[in-house]
């Protein structure tokens, strides 16, 4: 019987260094898209994957994102008690069951690889999603679900993927290309953020992964890589060394990098204007401040 993809890890320990000040006490994955936080637009895309148990990678510091999936009895009460039935239901659609999401410390930086290593007793012996909250993706069929599909097809490892800039190879896990089937691209290697030069292609990891237990084999290893870290990048590539199939797999839909303050903020627009309740507002000061920058200022 054809495995299924049913246990998804978030790696949520890093420091958000990029958006401090505000990261001094607020979790970067709590950070807001319009009104809901980057790990709900996580969760959310798991779900609809067909994703059952959540397993956190967290560090100190990171209580809030805890915090965020309990229930709030108190808050309910007086959404009741107020009437206000629309927010309510806002609010429960939020809370996890007990016993569908775990959350694991990463009681040391030292990489990628190393976080998705700490959830490993989680996993066991069965393939998983890894999804990087800091990558957004707006998709008419949400990305990890294209993914598990592809998936269910030809099993193996599989990579969310997209060209790049030739000049930002060295942002990226890089896919060296063996055949480009179009949607599916098959894999002769994959380098961690490999300078311009070194690049065997533009074709660039984006934070979605289906991945099989061999790779946790790999990360056993601890081997260090770019940067001095334990990098997924090379677990997957030496899980296919091992004799496995690594896939990139270029979605379709448009990706927004929520690591960085320009990415957050084209986010912040974009979805912000694909809601009814904010777009003529919003479409109205936007044309104003593009034709009379001035006012922004
Ligand atoms: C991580 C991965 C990298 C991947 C990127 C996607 O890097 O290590 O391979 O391309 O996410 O966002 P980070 O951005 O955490 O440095």
């Amino acid at each position: 019987m054809r495995a299924k993809v049913t246990k998804a890890i978030f790696p949520v320990a890093g420091l958000g260094t990029r958006f401090l000040p505000a990261t001094k006490s607020v979790p970067k994955e709590i950070m807001t898209l319009v009104d809901r936080p980057l790990v709900q637009y996580a969760i959310d895309e798991a779900r609809a994957a067909g994703i059952k148990e959540f397993i956190f990678v967290t560090s100190r510091g990171k209580g809030a994102l805890e915090d965020y999936f309990d229930n709030a009895p108190q808050l309910e009460q007086e959404l009741r008690r107020k009437g206000k039935t629309e927010l309510l239901d806002l609010l429960k659609s939020t809370n996890m069951d007990s016993g569908e999401i775990a959350y694991m410390r990463q009681h040391k930086p030292l990489g990628l690889g190393h976080a998705v290593w700490c959830a490993r007793r989680l996993i066991a012996n069965e393939p998983f999603a890894v999804i990087l909250p800091d990558d957004v993706v707006a998709a008419e069929k949400p990305c990890l679900a294209q993914m598990v599909e592809a998936f269910e097809e030809k099993q193996g490892n599989f990579v969310a993927c997209m060209e790049v800039p030739e000049d930002n190879t060295g942002s990226y896990g890089i896919l060296d290309v063996k055949e480009d089937m179009g949607t599916v691209v098959s894999t002769k290697g994959m380098i961690e953020k490999p300078a311009p030069e070194d690049a065997p292609s533009n074709l660039a990891v984006i934070g979605r992964y289906i991945l099989t237990p061999k790779v946790l084999q790999q990360l056993n290893k601890k081997k260090t890589g770019a940067g001095g870290e334990i990098q997924l990048t090379d677990a997957i590539a030496d899980a296919r060394e091992g004799g496995e199939e690594v896939f990139g797999y270029r979605f379709s839909g448009h990706r927004f990098d929520c690591g960085s303050k320009a990415g957050f903020l084209q986010a912040t627009v974009a979805f912000a204007l694909a809601r009814d309740d904010l777009r003529d507002d919003l479409m109205g000061y936007l044309s104003d401040v593009v034709h009379a920058p001035k006012a922004a200022q």
